[in-house]
């Protein structure tokens, strides 16, 4: 295996020319400084017993609220050309709250890194919840003239805007399954929460035109997805859930349609505001981890990845053999990625606009996370591959730069190139990782 162009003593090969390589935070992940916002529907989801594993809030995580000239001098001596983070809505809402987000833009700009900012990442204030959350169509109204503000704020120096990060797992987390906020388990009926994200992400996306902006995208995660059979139960099954994790959320974005059978279970006709989610996009954001097994139900639950897959769901989702774990449990399968975009690319053929990866990463412990680099390793090379079978890929973002609150897992699953020192409150100490090491050989290498 060592002169196979795969392995990782082989050299990456280059990516074209303007490529953007990055690394992606959320704002309710890393910010902490809670208290000096409004409160958001995760504050009050996680301050409940037995939400989050380790019984932790992101109320203080990283507090990179406090320390974001230290984490910009990280990610400039790291020499990304990009950071991705996200806009806490509900911090915006507060008095003084866009001013955060001014001084880390000029910070980022003067280290020369360009900001990237998503501007929903789960973190819905906690009135709009109240008010009904993504299960009424008021919220995308509301997120509209959220992102017009911020907008005519920061315009002037961010260049390149995401709308809103991974609808699909806010409606399946957050919405069906209840692992995440707002903690609703509504299984099917959780659908009209997708529709007004879409619909917010393509209000969102007229919002930022008006504000002058020219370079927009969403980030969808996205994976491919393993039948675990040719039992036509499992065929139908993994093409069931193909639907719900891939088609659901790229369909109504790329064609302006549902896949047959979804557009019904819409609320009211979204024949109009179908022609809003599907504005032309300048980019189309992949949040890529991991491929899925899927297969027909088992008539049981399955605990999976931390999540609980009810018996009734008309899937069951199972074990890739013979892959590499990460400490989360998920699969290391670079060739998915490539697997992946070959596919959208078929799929959606010249609808597809260029593809920026914007996470990608992996959870493991240590701060010589040979493991981490390892998995980094493959995907580029695989990222590399989907680049020359055609598929025009533009920048790729990893997820993430700070170790952070990792949902309903707390702070036990790491995603950092930059460990935290949670277990000292006091100096919140970042280390960088021997992966940190590895990503900025890797940029000095691509120039
Ligand atoms: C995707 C989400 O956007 C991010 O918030 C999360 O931390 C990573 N996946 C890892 O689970």
């Amino acid at each position: 295996m060592a002169t196979d162009e795969h392995s990782a003593t082989h050299p990456i090969p280059q990516f074209p020319d303007g490529f953007l390589w990055g690394v992606s935070t959320s704002a309710h992940q890393i910010e902490g400084a809670a208290d000096e916002r409004e409160p958001s529907v995760w504050d009050t989801f996680s301050a409940e017993p037995g939400r989050v594993k380790d019984g932790s809030t992101a109320a203080v995580a990283c507090d990179h609220y406090h320390r974001y000239r230290e984490d910009v001098a990280l990610l400039a001596d790291l020499g990304v050309d990009a950071y991705r983070f996200s806009v806490s809505w509900p911090r915006v809402l507060s008095k003084g709250g866009l001013d955060f987000y001014d001084r880390l833009v000029d910070e980022l700009t003067g280290a020369g890194v360009r900001p990237v900012p998503t501007l929903f990442h789960w973190d819905l204030p906690l009135e709009f919840h109240q008010a009904g959350g993504w299960l009424t169509r008021d919220t995308a109204a509301r997120f509209a003239e959220y992102v017009s503000v911020v907008a005519d704020r920061l315009g002037d120096r961010v260049k390149k805007w995401i709308t809103i990060n991974e609808p699909a797992e806010h409606t399946l987390f957050g919405h069906a399954l209840g692992a995440h906020a707002p903690g609703e388990q509504l299984m099917f009926d959780a659908l009209p929460a997708a529709h007004h994200q879409l619909l917010a992400h393509g209000l969102g996306v007229q919002a930022l035109r008006a504000a002058g902006a020219g370079d927009i995208g969403i980030a969808n995660s996205h994976g491919p997805t393993w039948s675990a059979s040719r039992e036509q139960a499992d065929v139908e099954a993994a093409d069931f859930y193909d639907l719900l994790l891939n088609r659901l959320f790229a369909d109504p974005l790329l064609l302006g349609e549902y896949p047959s059978g979804l557009g019904e279970m819409m609320p009211g006709d979204v024949s109009a505001d179908l022609k809003v989610i599907s504005e032309p996009l300048d980019f189309y954001g992949v949040n890529y981890y991991a491929p899925t097994r899927v297969g027909a139900p088992q008539g049981a639950d399955i605990e999976f990845g931390g999540l609980t897959i009810p018996a009734e769901l008309p899937f069951s989702v199972r074990e890739i053999e013979d892959v590499p774990v990460t400490d989360f449990g998920w699969p290391v399968v670079p060739e998915g990625l490539t697997e992946l975009l070959t596919t959208f690319r078929e799929r959606y053929g010249d609808r597809l606009p260029p593809v920026v990866i914007t996470e990608n990463g992996c959870s493991y412990e240590g701060l010589d996370d040979q493991d981490r680099i390892a998995y980094l390793d493959g995907h580029v090379r695989a990222l590399h591959r989907a680049v020359e079978a055609g598929v025009d890929v533009r920048g790729y973002f990893v997820w993430s730069l700070l170790d952070n609150f990792e949902w309903a897992e707390g702070y036990a699953r790491r995603f950092g190139l930059v460990h935290v020192d949670f277990g000292d409150p006091a100096t919140l100490k970042r280390t960088p990782k021997a992966s940190y090491g590895w990503y900025r050989e890797l940029l000095r290498a691509q120039g």
